[in-house]
């Protein structure tokens, strides 16, 4: 049964290898002053910021720089920020970069015109924008998030240990998007398969909720299949277009809204995950492989009939003569199989984790309801402790 809902995405994409050539169609809507939003400096290496850099003055924008984003970005970066863009007067932050510098642009764009504390008005109390915001646009070098088609935005704050995400309405999605697979053919294999894992996660924490029959479910599943497949391809040859491309294209789908309309989600994989990003700042996709298998093992006896059809359907189990729990387990081995192969990260203590920080992590840990079982701190801490 699909529940009810309304959808409407408004980012704008520009998908392929002419993508960048959106600017000049996009650049023009906005005001002269552009914020360029960019990470550590991996554009400048692979000359993604120079073609920006000419497409910006070939349409007459005024250009001032914020580098420096880092993964995991801070509130305190997004706080520095928020006072370029003020003297800049930007009417346009253009993010060029992977998540991290599109999540932070959107912290920005709310943050200019906001009078108020940001951390405690959207990430504590999770409260609506009421201020302007200034427009965002992404340039994607790098896959996984989503962000680059969906309101989310996840800032980490170092004193109090929490890394949380608020996901923004429409309004700020990014107004339009270039996606060029191979401007992703530079990242280094751990980001790549890092943010597979990442695609992987989202669609599944979408996924594991519900009995019903709904059609987001086989959208997932057929996403999920592209995924595993390409990954493999991209794992051997990184600069194969056609598994890079499915990957990219997977990525916007598992994120935007659409599989998840008319269902309940999970997201504690997520929670989880960033509560180690919190206490270790482990990159993003490798927190979230690292506890997977460990809390989808405890979750099974709770959601059995949804796991074995996961086993048949995307990891191609064969159900004869089995029952249910043992398909359900097939499945599960399976997908640990494909997460070695592809070389994740399967252990907390590889990400800088050490179990000195169990009883931080379990407080860093936001508890979820909409999957299959509602955890409480105990079994928090038992899904830690197995991910060691
Ligand atoms: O900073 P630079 O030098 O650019 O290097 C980056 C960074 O070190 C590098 N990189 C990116 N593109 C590259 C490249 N290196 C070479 N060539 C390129 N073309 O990759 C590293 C990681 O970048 P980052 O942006 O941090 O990765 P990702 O896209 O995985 O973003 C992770 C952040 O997004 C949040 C995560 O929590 C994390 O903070 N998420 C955002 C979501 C959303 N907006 O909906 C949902 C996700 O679940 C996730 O939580
Ligand atoms: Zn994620």
């Amino acid at each position: 049964m699909i529940g009810n809902f309304t959808y409407c995405n408004p980012t704008k994409l520009y998908f392929g290898k002419d993508a960048l050539n959106g600017l000049k169609e996009e650049l023009p809507k906005y005001g002269k002053n552009v914020l360029l939003v960019y990470g550590g400096g991996s554009i400048k290496r692979n000359g993604i910021y120079d073609r920006v850099i000419a497409l910006l003055k070939e349409c007459g924008k005024e250009i001032f720089e914020d580098g420096g984003v880092m993964p995991n970005p801070t509130i305190e970066k997004v706080k520095e920020g928020v006072e370029r863009a003020r003297k800049a007067k930007a009417d346009l932050i253009l993010a060029v970069g992977g998540g991290s510098v599109c999540d932070y642009a959107k912290a920005v764009s709310v943050s200019v015109h906001c009078g108020e504390d940001v951390w405690e008005k959207y990430f504590i109390r999770f409260e609506d924008v009421d201020c302007e915001i200034v427009p965002v646009g992404c340039v994607l070098t790098m896959v996984g998030t989503g962000s680059e088609m969906n309101g989310g935005s996840v800032i980490t704050n170092p004193a109090q240990k929490l890394k949380i995400g608020h996901v923004f309405g429409e309004n700020v999605y990014p107004k339009f998007s270039v996606l060029n697979p191979e401007f992703t053919y530079t990242v280094p294999k751990y980001q790549m398969v890092s943010g597979i894992y990442d695609i992987m996660s989202h669609i599944l924490e979408q996924y594991f909720s519900g009995t019903d029959d709904n059609t987001s479910d086989y959208l997932s599943e057929g996403l999920l299949r592209s995924l595993i497949h390409s990954a493999k391809i991209a794992v051997r040859d990184p600069q194969n277009y056609e598994a890079r491309s499915n990957i990219m294209w997977t990525a916007t789908w598992a994120l935007n809204t659409l599989i998840a309309k008319g269902k309940s989600e999970d997201w504690m994989v997520h929670m989880l995950g960033q509560a180690v990003g919190a206490h270790t700042d482990a990159t993003h996709g490798m927190t979230l492989a690292a506890v997977s298998i460990p809390y989808y093992t405890y979750l099974l006896p709770y959601g059995t009939a949804k796991f074995a059809r996961y086993a048949v359907n995307v990891w191609q189990v064969d159900p004869a003569g089995k029952t249910e729990m043992e398909v359900a387990r097939e499945g599960l081995r399976n997908m640990e199989a494909w997460m070695r192969e592809i070389g994740l990260v399967m252990d907390l203590t590889e990400l800088g984790a050490t179990r000195e920080m169990l009883d931080g992590l379990v407080k860093s840990t936001l508890i979820m309801d909409g999957g299959y079982k509602v955890l409480d701190e105990k079994e928090i801490r038992a899904i830690f402790e197995a991910s060691f």
